[in-house]
């Protein structure tokens, strides 16, 4: 097989302001082409992206002051997670993540914060970032492993779950949920889900024991309160991020229970506000007598190969409902925009 030399420019969605993808975001079609990589890195040829709330909210968020003085540049380009072939390997990158490799991963968060992102032709990351996709696997799917997996992976390792373990999975139809009911599900636990009724039966494919419709169960909180207060949950994994879960959970969680958070659909800055308070606040101030922990993402090849290596041996599926052209990336992002204006 042999591989071309690099084009100059490709095509690439960019911004240069902070706002909303469908206000900010562009299709360049004269966007550089970075050079031959360097040292452990490499350049990637994409072929399919899986877009990302989180990026949203970034673009959303961080000032290009910021990116600027990060990458020294000022135009970004947004997502982070991807599969495609290794276009050209950096000379110390590792032999098997030579040309024409097909991988997957998600870009280091620095990265991101720079505006280095994926939704491009062509982008370079470091190796250590990459997993080579299993021969088995199709790139819609590796795309979509990436990111929501390795936060699921991330989610999971801060509880220790036993057969029968029960779990509550709030935002379980996402990219995220998704991953998260059946890494737990592998584990043995018993799962109660939320999701609205359209996603109820994909839910339940997945492993979840019961799931409950957040649309018409509300208020969510008091609804787990009667269903759920005499046999409460050990953990609850939330992808959402809805504070009143967490306020209201000393009525569904044990006293020894944990709540993990990951998600910001409340906002940015009220996430990270809530979220300190619910890390910090002693009970005699008002705070919620139950454990809390919002983590996020710490990518890497790693965990990526290992979850590559679960869809493998049957025990995760990614799930992918729609696939779009390059050039149509914008009606995702108009898709979504009610959860956008959260932002
Ligand atoms: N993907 C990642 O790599 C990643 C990494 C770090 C953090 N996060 C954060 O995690 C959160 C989720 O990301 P995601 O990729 O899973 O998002 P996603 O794929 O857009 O999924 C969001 C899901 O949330 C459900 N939902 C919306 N409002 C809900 C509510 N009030 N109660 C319960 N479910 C609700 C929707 O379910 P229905 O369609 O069934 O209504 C939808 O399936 C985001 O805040 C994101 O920023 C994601």
């Amino acid at each position: 097989m042999s591989y071309p030399t690099l084009p100059q420019s490709q095509r690439a969605w960019t911004f240069t302001s902070r706002g909303l993808p469908r206000e900010i975001l562009a299709l360049n079609s004269d966007f550089a082409v970075p050079p031959p990589p360097r040292g452990a890195n490499l350049l990637i040829r994409v072929s399919h992206v899986s877009l990302n709330p989180g990026c949203y909210v970034a673009m959303a968020t961080i000032p290009p002051l910021v990116r600027r003085l990060v990458s020294g540049n000022r135009e970004y380009v947004s997502e982070g997670e991807f599969a495609g072939v290794v276009h050209l390997a950096g000379p110390a990158a590792p032999a098997h993540l030579c040309s024409g490799a097909r991988v997957f991963g998600c870009m280091p968060v620095p990265k991101l914060i720079a505006g280095a992102g994926t939704l491009a032709e062509y982008f370079v990351i470091p190796a250590e970032s990459v997993a080579l996709v299993p021969d088995t696997m199709r790139w819609p799917e590796a795309a979509g492993l990436a990111g929501g997996g390795q936060t699921a992976f991330n989610m999971l390792i801060e509880t220790t779950l036993r057969p029968g373990t029960r779990v509550l999975v709030n935002g379980a139809s996402g990219g995220v949920g998704t991953m998260v009911v059946q890494l737990a599900k592998a584990q043995g636990a018993y799962i109660v889900a939320t999701c609205s009724g359209a996603n109820v039966d994909l839910v339940k494919s997945l492993g979840a024991d019961q799931v409950v419709d957040y649309r018409v169960n509300t208020p969510l909180p008091t609804h787990l309160a009667k269903a759920y207060g005499a046999e409460p949950f050990e953990y609850i994994l939330d992808c959402i991020g809805t504070q009143a879960l967490f306020e209201q959970c000393a009525s569904y969680l044990t006293p020894t229970g944990l709540f993990v958070n990951v998600g910001n659909f409340e906002g940015p800055g009220i996430t990270i506000w809530h979220a300190m308070l619910n890390t910090y606040l002693p009970c005699i101030f008002g705070g919620v007598p139950r454990r809390y922990k919002m983590i996020s993402t710490t990518p890497n090849g790693e965990k990526a190969a290992g979850l590559a290596r679960m869809v493998e041996e049957g025990q995760l599926r990614v799930v992918v409902d729609e696939v779009f052209q390059f050039e149509d990336a914008m009606k995702v992002g108009l898709r979504l925009a009610p959860s956008a204006q959260h932002v």
